[in-house]
């Protein structure tokens, strides 16, 4: 049983220990990233823990590995933490010059029950797959502060399954008297790398708590996009509690949820969607899991 909560360092706890072979997972997407590089034959590769077993076949361009999780359960009696603003955020006044004021979203204490995961919800074992540069877990291609995209990775705009769920999920809200709108979908790698640096100008390292480097957005992707209202200002708005409640019908999550940016490794944005497929959204959406929690990875630059 994972016992996820959603309050902010209290959740994060949770989910961290819960992970047992987290770090073998990572180790082993990073042992294959280097055999698909060189081209190598077909080996097997062995974890340094008891907790994972790793079987890697190598093709020219793709790699897969097995990484077998352990059930291990792990349950906090961590307080809960009173969300605050902090005096720098309450004294900003321009917002260009602090776009992590802009971005930053506190939300009163709120008390949400604990959630339960059953083991038998969560897979014990994932498949990580390595195709020209790019990693796919059980077929999901991930991409935050761990796994990257290289820059020639360029679907060129939205992917087809990501824009389809999208025009059902606003003709759904439509029906429910919400507008909902794209204001960023398809990001290029080079894009993203423009935003960045002008957001690293005004904001140093703190950019990274709410924009990715290039190569690690998952706009480039072609399955994210951020809707109606990229700021602080849209958390709470009916539009987006509806996206909340509703987005998971249509194959989307939440992609960086209140409370959990000691595991996405970025701050809440209730305007950044993510497709994953039905299944897998109701799945997390349900458990208040991300997926950095679901396939046991982390989500921290190496440099
Ligand atoms: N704002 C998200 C993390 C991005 O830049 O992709
Ligand atoms: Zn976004």
């Amino acid at each position: 049983m994972l016992v996820n909560k959603a309050l902010a360092v209290a959740a994060a706890a949770v989910t961290l220990t819960a992970c047992g072979s987290q770090e073998t997972a990572s180790e082993a997407a990073v042992t294959v990233t280097a055999q698909t590089s060189a081209e190598t034959q077909a080996t097997e590769t062995e974890t340094t823990t008891t907790a994972a077993e790793t079987a890697v076949t190598t093709t020219a361009e793709t790699t897969t590995t097995t990484v077998t999780t352990t059930a291990e359960t792990t349950t906090t009696t961590a307080e809960t933490t009173a969300v605050t603003e902090t005096s720098s955020q309450a004294e900003t006044t321009n917002g260009e010059e602090n776009m992590i004021d802009f971005y930053e979203v506190t939300l009163p204490e709120t008390i949400i029950p604990e959630v339960e995961t059953p083991e038998e919800l969560l897979p014990t074992s994932h498949s990580f797959t390595q195709i020209d540069g790019r990693t796919y877990i059980d077929d999901i291609l991930i991409v935050n502060k761990t796994y990257s995209v290289p820059d020639s990775y360029d679907p060129g705009g939205l992917l087809p399954e990501a824009q389809e769920a999208f025009n059902k999920m606003q003709a759904g809200a439509a029906a429910d008297g919400i507008w909902l709108y794209i204001v960023s979908g398809y990001r290029s790698y080079w894009e993203q790398q423009g935003l960045y640096n002008n957001y690293y100008y005004y904001n140093g390292e703190e950019t990274d708590r709410f924009s990715a480097r290039a190569g690690h957005s998952e706009h480039q992707t072609g399955l994210a996009m951020d809707l109606n209202n990229a700021s602080r200002y849209f958390a709470g708005t009916p539009e987006a509690d509806w996206i909340e409640q509703h987005c998971a019908e249509y194959g989307f999550i939440v992609r960086y949820p209140y409370g959990k940016e000691d595991v996405t490794g970025f701050m809440y944005e209730p305007w950044h969607i993510r497709y994953v497929g039905k299944e897998l959204a109701r799945l997390l959406t349900d458990h208040r899991l991300t997926l950095e929690e679901y396939f046991c990875i982390d989500s921290v630059y190496a440099e």
